[in-house]
């Protein structure tokens, strides 16, 4: 289908309208990549004449910062807030229009998204998430803001997914709602005796509907309501739909056959730009790699590690978690530093592994930093600077650090698993000779495939010409949101039809 039969799904000449729903956007809230698609995929999309808006909570730091906000509606009381109203402003930077749901008891706090400042799940989550849904319904039923009626409400990840059941079970709409699953990890389960809080029919009270194991599950309201559920690559959409990646909702998954797809994520090609990075410390692209070299000096300076040319200097930026395969990093640990790798972490999570990158650094000084935190012009340094970036992740549905890498001529060293498998092409010889490679890839969640792997990696860029090919191929992939975009309209329009059949 194409992209203009994509714009027209009503009438002609209106173009198609699509709420994004989600409980992060970059640079104003952000735990992860869904923050960075989030912030992209609207605009790319709005670039290609879709009339495009995003609904988000009204935490502290959008309150502030979305511009020209004014009242749409006084929403009243709902989920324990007394006083919910609904704003319309701009985003910062790229003025998409964005709905602010303003409930200063469920969301003006101090503290992350979903957690306070002690780590704890927020004790009333389910009013949260569910109240972003509820809205997102009410949009979509035009009783929220009459003057825009969305055809597509687009939801993100368990936080927006109840607006899939309120869609379709609560509220009279033409819409349809689509359902993207980032991370089918993270569910939303809550205990049952809150159901009542919903006010969704008791029918739905059953693992036919939202309960799981005795819990009530926010993720199976998306999984079983949406009319079409995308993930973040094609090769997690299939695997989600298997025992070993499918956190016991693969049945569920597998039950939605054909309306189960992958649509794998681009990068924001402004924010991730080595050519006009402001950054780093000095700006570069695949013709003038000379820049890159002065990134890595610098980098070496900054995080005082040996000035040594020849190491492989490798970077990690990340969730510190189980996900992540981090701890095979923390393996290797002695195999990478025979090979001579000088290793630079950043990242936040568990507290255990935080605390053997720490012991890590100090056993193996000017060669291993550790930065625990949070940072993202740190987080541009060392991409642009790395060799390499590693990311061996147990489960990765997308993975956007490898493809941030591939833009920066930094190679990704991944497991081949999720996202990561559909977006580097390992270098082996084969790859090498037609010029396909961009990266190195295992398969075993071990150590010692790790171990293997790297190495490869250290004897290929002895041969400075194929590790040069290897950067350069990886910096011409098209990794823009462009077509991922395109992708998603063309969905919409498919299931419009289907819908409105
Ligand atoms: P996930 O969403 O599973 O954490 P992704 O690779 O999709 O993984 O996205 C992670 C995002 O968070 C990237 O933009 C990455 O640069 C960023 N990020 C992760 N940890 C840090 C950190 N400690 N400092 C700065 N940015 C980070
Ligand atoms: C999730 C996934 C990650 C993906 C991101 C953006 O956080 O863990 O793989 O890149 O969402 O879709």
């Amino acid at each position: 289908m194409s992209v203009s039969a994509a714009l027209k799904p009503a009438s002609p000449g209106v173009p198609m309208r699509v709420l994004h729903v989600a409980a992060e956007v970059f640079p104003l809230v952000k735990t992860g990549g869904l923050a960075d698609v989030v912030a992209a995929l609207p605009v790319a999309q709005a670039q290609q004449g879709a009339d495009v808006r995003l609904l988000l909570p009204g935490y502290p730091a959008v309150i502030e910062s979305v511009q020209g906000a004014h009242p749409v509606i006084d929403i009243g009381a709902c989920f324990g807030a007394l006083r919910v109203r609904l704003l319309l402003g701009r985003m910062p930077g790229t003025a998409l229009p964005v709905y602010v749901i303003d409930a200063p008891y469920l969301y003006r706090r101090a503290g992350g998204p979903y957690q306070a400042p002690d780590g704890d799940e927020w004790p009333d989550n389910l009013q949260r998430f569910a109240l972003l849904g509820w809205v997102a319904a009410h949009l979509a039923a035009d009783d929220a803001d009459p003057a825009w009626v969305p055809d597509i409400v687009h939801a993100h990840d368990w936080h927006a997914a109840m607006a899939c059941a309120f869609v379709a079970e609560h509220l009279p709409t033409r819409a349809a709602s689509v359902f993207t699953v980032h991370n089918l990890a993270f569910q939303g389960l809550f205990p049952m005796h809150d159901w009542s809080l919903l006010g969704l029919a008791s029918r739905l009270m059953s693992p036919a509907g939202l309960e799981f194991h005795g819990q009530l599950s926010f993720m199976k309201a998306g999984l079983k309501f949406a009319d079409h559920i995308t993930t973040v690559s094609p090769n997690y959409a299939r695997e989600i739909a298997t025992h070993e990646f499918g956190c016991g909702l693969d049945g569920v998954i597998r039950g939605r056959g054909a309306a189960v797809s992958g649509i794998l994520n681009g990068i924001d090609d402004v924010v991730w730009n080595p050519a006009t990075d402001p950054a780093i410390a000095q700006r570069f692209d695949a013709e003038r790699l000379e820049g890159k070299a002065a990134c890595r000096r610098a980098l070496q300076a900054e995080l005082g590690l040996q000035p040594d040319n020849d190491a492989m200097l490798m970077v990690v930026v990340s969730r510190l978690t189980s996900q992540k395969g981090i701890d095979l990093l923390l393996a290797a640990m002695p195999e990478l530093m025979a090979m001579g790798v000088q290793l630079a972490v950043q990242g936040t999570g568990d507290p255990a592994l935080e605390a053997a990158f720490r012991m890590a650094e100090q056993a193996h000084k000017g060669r291993v930093q550790v930065h625990i935190g949070y940072d993202e012009a740190r987080a541009h340094r060392l991409i642009a600077g790395a060799d390499m970036i590693a990311v061996p992740s147990r489960f990765e549905p997308c993975g956007l650090t490898q493809l941030y890498g591939l833009r920066y001529g930094t190679v990704p060293l991944v497991r081949q698993v999720g996202g990561l498998a559909d977006t580097v092409v390992d270098a082996d010889e084969a790859a090498l000779r037609e010029g396909r490679a961009t990266g190195f890839g295992f398969d075993a969640a071990t150590a010692r495939a790790l171990a293997q792997t790297a190495q490869r990696a250290v004897a290929l860029k002895r041969q400075a010409e194929l590790w040069r090919g290897l950067m350069r191929q990886g910096m011409g992939q098209a990794l823009s949101w462009a077509q991922p975009a395109r992708a998603y309209l063309a969905l919409y329009a498919d299931v419009l039809v289907q819908r409105r059949a």
